[in-house]
């Protein structure tokens, strides 16, 4: 089980399309995974076709120590898992202040879930999911310590993309004195325009700045893209033909190809 965060807290790069549709991209590959959403926006929930105000328990619950995962589990239309979030998790920080630990909350329970899928108690996901805020606040830190499996950071190409990047890594840096696995398996490139001059230059730049880190996918601004969400649908089920979809597809492979790449270093 491999623990992945989606993470930027720039808004509107791109996190929810990509947890969704790489979630739905690594199923369709027929990998077990796990979507769990991490914002009190609540995309990634509607996204995968659940209804967020009438979500019989959600992360939230989690987050309070009042369920474990495996007692939020949902199962969505499109056959993946989801721990959905919604309203519910703003303003968890204040609710949590004055405990213990609060920034281990989510790392202590995916160690319950590793424990409970080794007694069968649960499904052995292949992959945990986690979509994040356009924050660095106390529950991005809680995705950040709970991964092993990286960070995915999205990025759109555009000419602000780079600001705001020293403070995540910064982020993450600091964070790696507490959970020592914690790493950015890549970064991709989301909403991309190849007509756009600019997206070009900003995209070299990134190659000359994360090098190896860079996915050679490239996520293209596509309409379906935008569309899917709204019919409560990766765009996987939604257009399997769009270009959007066959990104996502590609993502999905190269995200499994580096599984099998580190499963190989380590023999
Ligand atoms: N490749 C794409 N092509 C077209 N539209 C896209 C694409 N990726 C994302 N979008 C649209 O752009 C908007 C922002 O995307 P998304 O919600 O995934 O970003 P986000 O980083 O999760 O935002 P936030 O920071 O608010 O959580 C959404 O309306 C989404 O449908
Ligand atoms: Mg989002």
């Amino acid at each position: 089980m491999e623990i992945i965060a989606i993470a930027n807290q720039k808004g509107g790069v791109g996190k929810t399309t990509t947890a969704v549709n790489l979630t739905a991209g690594l199923h369709a590959e027929g990998q077990r995974v796990l979507l769990i959403d991490l914002d009190p926006q609540g995309n990634a929930t509607s996204g995968a076709g659940l209804e967020k105000r009438e979500l019989p328990a959600s992360i939230a619950d989690v987050m309070l120590g009042e369920a474990g995962l495996i007692e939020v589990i949902q199962a969505s239309p499109s056959g993946f898992d989801v721990v959905g979030a919604n309203g519910d998790l703003s303003g968890i920080d204040i609710a949590l202040m004055g405990q213990v630990d609060t920034h281990l909350i989510l790392a202590n329970a995916v160690a319950t879930l590793k424990d409970q899928a080794q007694k069968d108690e649960v499904k052995n996901y292949d992959y945990v999911i986690i979509d994040c805020a356009p924050s660095l606040n106390l529950l991005t830190i809680n995705a950040m310590l709970a991964t092993d499996g990286g960070v995915i950071i999205p990025m759109q190409c555009e000419y602000y993309a780079l600001e705001g990047l020293a403070d995540l890594s910064q982020t993450i840096e600091r964070l790696q004195e507490l959970n020592e696995e914690l790493h950015i398996r890549g970064v991709v490139r989301t909403l991309f325009d190849a007509r756009n001059t600019l997206a070009n230059d900003v995209s070299a730049e990134l190659e000359t700045h994360f090098g190896k880190l860079m996915y050679h996918t490239i996520i293209p601004r596509n309409v379906r893209l935008a569309e899917a969400p709204a019919h409560g649908m990766p765009v996987l089920d939604y257009e399997s033909t769009s270009k959007g979809a066959q990104a996502y597809r590609k993502l999905a492979d190269e995200v499994i190809e580096q599984s099998r790449q580190l499963t190989l270093d380590l023999e």
